[in-house]
């Protein structure tokens, strides 16, 4: 998935890091994870991983698809292809009544409703295919394992269907030409039978003290956009809850307790120092960008505080960003830090 701050150019530079300077390392806490990718590449190499991040979404995405070894077997389900049979579901032989699709009633437009976020067949499979799920899930006809597996096909297809730029912060006021397909859920590719990996949903000051590990790697927000409000649709469908929504882009309601100090110009120094603290591990990666609330030379006095002599270092890998028009470019660097608990 597109995720804002994804690391999948960097896997290589991040795996390269580990491999070179923390030589029998078998656990990583990833405890940023977002959309999966540097989770699932670390337990692609073998290690054990234990993801973590703030967001349902992002936590079901990777507990349905990383964290499992084989694709479920619905054996009890009595259905061969599960995503095939959702996919082909229909409000009739669903059995579910329109009023109730969450979707539906506030982002696609009809009636009073103005909102362009799904065409109309769209936003209804959507909540068809999720309501299905849940229906399973509580009438004892499918375990956890599969329970987030098909939850995480639909959170990876909706995006293929989303009338949006990229993320869900506003909706485009024209019909993009991918949203005229119909949603499909397909099996995620990431499912591997190597090394090891569980997830958590919780913040990272909460967890860390709870967990231990070889490596702690970090990749937190590094400006001030709260990830909740760009994937509040995401976090919706994941949750199902039917929230109080306000505005036109129909934002569920969050509170301080969502808010991530890591996005705070006031609270990153302290969250960097809490977190760091809180690490039970020897080694600490941390990826940041050079556009980052905190500089580079900041983030690197705080990674000093906590390290043993001599083994910290700083990489820097340069790409070249585009403004809107593809013609100035200006060098944005992406940081990796490391160093060894002292
Ligand atoms: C830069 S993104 C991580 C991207 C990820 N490495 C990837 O490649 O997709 C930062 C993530 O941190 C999560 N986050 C922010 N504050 C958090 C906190 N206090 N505890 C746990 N997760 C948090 C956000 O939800 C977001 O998914």
């Amino acid at each position: 998935m597109r995720y804002i701050g994804g690391k999948s150019n960097l896997l290589k530079d991040i795996g390269g890091l580990i491999a070179q300077f923390t030589s029998g390392t078998n656990k990583i806490i990833d405890i940023f994870s977002g959309s999966g990718v540097v989770a699932s590449f670390l337990k692609n190499l073998g290690y054990e991983v234990i993801g973590n991040d703030a967001l349902y979404f992002a936590y079901v995405l990777s507990r349905g698809s990383t964290a499992l070894n084989v694709i479920p077997d619905f054996k009890n389900l009595g259905i061969k292809f599960p995503l095939d049979y959702l996919n082909g579901l229909t409000l009739e032989t669903a059995g579910f009544r329109l009023e109730d699709c969450f979707m539906y009633q506030h982002y696609s437009p009809h009636d009073e409703v103005i909102s362009m976020y799904f065409q109309n067949d769209n936003a209804i499979k959507i909540d068809i295919i999720r309501m299905k799920i849940e229906q399973w899930k509580n009438a004892g006809l499918i375990n956890e394992d599969e329970y987030f597996y098909l939850l995480a096909a639909l959170i990876a297809a909706v995006p293929y269907v989303s009338n949006i730029t990229g993320v869900y912060g506003a909706y485009l006021k024209h019909w993009d030409k991918r949203t005229y397909n119909p949603l499909r859920l397909i099996n995620p590719n990431n499912i591997c039978n190597k090394g090891g990996a569980v997830f958590y949903n919780q913040d990272c000051d909460l967890l860390l003290p709870t967990i231990s590990a070889d490596v702690l790697y970090a990749d937190p927000p590094y400006n001030s956009r709260q990830y909740l409000p760009n994937y509040h649709i995401l976090e919706t469908i994941a949750r199902y809850d039917r929230p109080d929504i306000h505005g036109v882009t129909g934002m569920r309601n969050y509170g301080e307790e969502h808010k991530s100090a890591f996005c705070s110009r006031s609270g990153v120094e302290m969250a960097f120092k809490r977190m760091i603290q809180n690490a039970n591990v020897r080694y600490v990666v941390i990826s940041y960008n050079s556009e980052g609330l905190l500089s580079k030379e900041k983030l690197a006095e705080i990674c000093l505080e906590f390290a043993v002599k001599k083994s910290f270092l700083c990489r820097e890998i340069t790409h070249r960003r585009y403004n809107n028009i593809g013609t100035r470019a200006h060098s944005v660097n992406e940081l990796l830090f490391f160093f060894e608990k002292a």
